[in-house]
């Protein structure tokens, strides 16, 4: 059976793989893991010791809310978030459908405004897009009529980057994601997974400080969305960015995690907060150890109780 069926409120949910009411899946027993393609020996240490105060992000007392133009109506998605994530650490947030996951990413995206409280990238004040954050969506938002070299060096074009440094970088970019020698197909002619790795790559070319994910391999199969997870793992182990990435896969979140979000149900407030403890470079049969079942079951069991709170388990 494979671990990472994908088992959201609104798809059918398949009897063997219960992720009950709450949009989250938790695999039913943890198995082995597949070799990671880009897995460095005896990398740079974890972030762990890194220092909260050297801080990439910094959210105090941060609150969204959307008011409907027409009625007026407020939807309070956000409230009261605190929350520190230092340089070259990986965080993601974890909650239930709805909850306000997306808005406080955007509003680190600068692509949402903030309602009260601050919200501070790299010691400045958020308060638009910016090329210090990249960010990746679900699905691929690639330019059809540009081939992947196109589309990956797109951004460094904007920022008026010499051509020919431009593909120097970028072909770098595209080597680490593995699509070395498919950089002149247009997106069409790619599957879902590669698309999302170009997608990757465009990101990462422009440097930013922080790299923010948005359920980036959820409209992925199953078995695409795990080979996925370990390329990430390895091209965040290679490049050591500041990564904040929202997913509704528990394994996926301790996986690839320095720190795990529990969101509360909306407006989210961060319900609780995870260390995942675990070795770093993660060990391919990482997802076995009891230390990641422990830490699954856990986060799985905050889960359940917002989900309670809702009424919807
Ligand atoms: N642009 C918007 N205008 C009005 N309401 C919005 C807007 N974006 C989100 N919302 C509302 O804010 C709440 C939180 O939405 P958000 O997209 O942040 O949830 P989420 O946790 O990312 O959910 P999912 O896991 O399903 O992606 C929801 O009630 C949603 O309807
Ligand atoms: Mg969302």
């Amino acid at each position: 059976m494979f671990r990472s069926l994908k088992a959201r409120l609104d798809f059918a949910v398949p009897a063997a793989a219960t992720a009950g009411a709450s949009g989250l899946y938790r695999p039913p027993v943890a198995g082995t893991s597949h070799a990671l393609p880009f897995q460095r020996q005896g990398g740079e240490p974890a972030p762990a010791g890194a220092s909260r105060s050297n801080g990439a992000l910094a959210a105090t007392g941060v609150s969204i809310a959307y008011t409907n133009s027409s009625t007026g109506e407020v939807t309070p998605a956000v409230s009261q978030i605190d929350l520190t994530v230092a340089k070259g650490e990986f965080v993601s947030i974890v909650g239930l459908s709805g909850c306000g996951k997306s808005s406080f990413l955007n509003a680190v995206a600068g692509l949402t405004a903030i309602s009260g409280g601050t919200l501070v990238a790299g010691g400045v004040p958020i308060t638009r897009p910016g090329p210090d954050r990249a960010v990746v969506f679900q699905r691929p938002s690639l330019l059809p009529w540009r081939t992947v070299l196109g589309n990956v060096i797109y951004g460094l074009e904007l920022q008026g980057i010499p051509k020919r440094e431009a593909h120097r970088r970028a072909a770098a970019y595209i080597d680490l994601v593995q699509l070395g020698g498919v950089e002149h197909f247009y997106p069409a002619a790619l599957s879902g997974g590669m698309q999302q790795r170009v997608n990757l790559a465009r990101a990462l070319v422009c440097d930013p400080d922080i790299l923010l994910l948005d359920e980036p391999f959820g409209a992925l199969d199953a078995i695409t969305r795990e080979t996925m997870q370990k390329e990430l793992l390895g091209i965040w182990e290679t490049t050591r960015k500041t990564v904040l990435m929202v997913t509704h896969q528990i394994d996926e979140a301790i996986l690839l995690s320095d720190r795990i979000l529990v969101f509360s149900d909306r407006p989210a407030r961060i319900l609780a907060e995870i260390v995942v403890e675990l070795p770093r470079p993660r060990p391919a049969n990482v997802k076995a150890l009891p230390a990641f079942t422990r830490l699954e079951t856990r986060i799985w069991e905050l889960i359940q109780e917002t989900a309670r709170g809702r009424g919807r388990l």
